[in-house]
């Protein structure tokens, strides 16, 4: 499973991609405006700190307007991969994106598994389904993940099913069993993944019997 982080803080991207663990980086309009510096050298900072996909979201509503900022945005580097909201007008642009220009997509603020059937159809590189919102509404949003895999794998479309808006370790494991191809995970959750505290008491119980043992490695 490929994990992407959800942020555009740059000095945090340093530290989490020197794990070696980072495969991308996803933003939205409001993660840029977050955090509080010019959208283009934002993304050409984050792209030279991950050299796997990032997404960067147009915020026009028609499709030409979303197909001359997809250009722009993908000439900003090569891993740049243009996040379109799944509307009529955004599913036009991905395909004319896709084809014409040889970009890749990430279809975002995915809600439904039909939604996610016409991103597959408009040739989506990546569909985005926000688990944690749909759970803020009372709703399931690791059915979706589970009903989109079931979709993708009927009928073999190569679309990634990319779990967003994750909010818990929960679903980043959930994620994986429901075999999302990728999650998008904001910094917490991803300095979360790897900790538990049984490691952390077994290893304080390994080391104080290792210097009890006078021994030297
Ligand atoms: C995904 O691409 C979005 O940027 C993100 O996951 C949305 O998460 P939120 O619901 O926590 O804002």
């Amino acid at each position: 499973m490929q994990i992407f982080i959800d942020s555009a803080d740059t000095v945090e991207l340093a530290a989490l991609a020197a794990t070696g663990l980072v495969d991308g980086v996803t933003t939205n309009p409001s993660i840029i405006a977050k955090a509080g510096k010019p959208i283009f050298p934002t993304l050409k900072a984050i792209c030279e700190i991950v050299s796997g996909p990032v997404s960067a979201e147009s915020v026009a509503l028609d499709h030409d307007g979303m197909v001359a900022e997809g250009r722009k945005l993908m000439a900003v580097a090569p891993n740049i991969v243009v996040k379109l909201p799944l509307t009529m007008e955004g599913l036009k642009a991905c395909r004319t994106l896709t084809e014409q220009y040889g970009a890749k997509t990430n279809v975002t603020l995915c809600f439904s598994a039909v939604q996610a059937l016409m991103a597959a159809k408009a040739g989506a590189t990546y569909i985005s389904p926000f688990l944690g919102r749909l759970d803020d509404g009372g709703q399931d949003g690791m059915e979706l993940i589970r009903e989109i895999r079931a979709i993708y794998d009927n009928y073999g479309y190569e679309t990634q099913v990319l779990s967003a808006s994750i909010r818990t370790v929960a679903h980043v494991r959930d994620a994986a069993l429901a075999g999302t191809d990728c999650a998008t995970i904001p910094p917490n959750i991803f300095r979360a993944l790897y900790k538990h505290v049984l490691t952390d008491v077994g290893l304080e119980a390994f080391l104080k019997d290792w210097k009890a043992s006078g021994q030297e490695i």
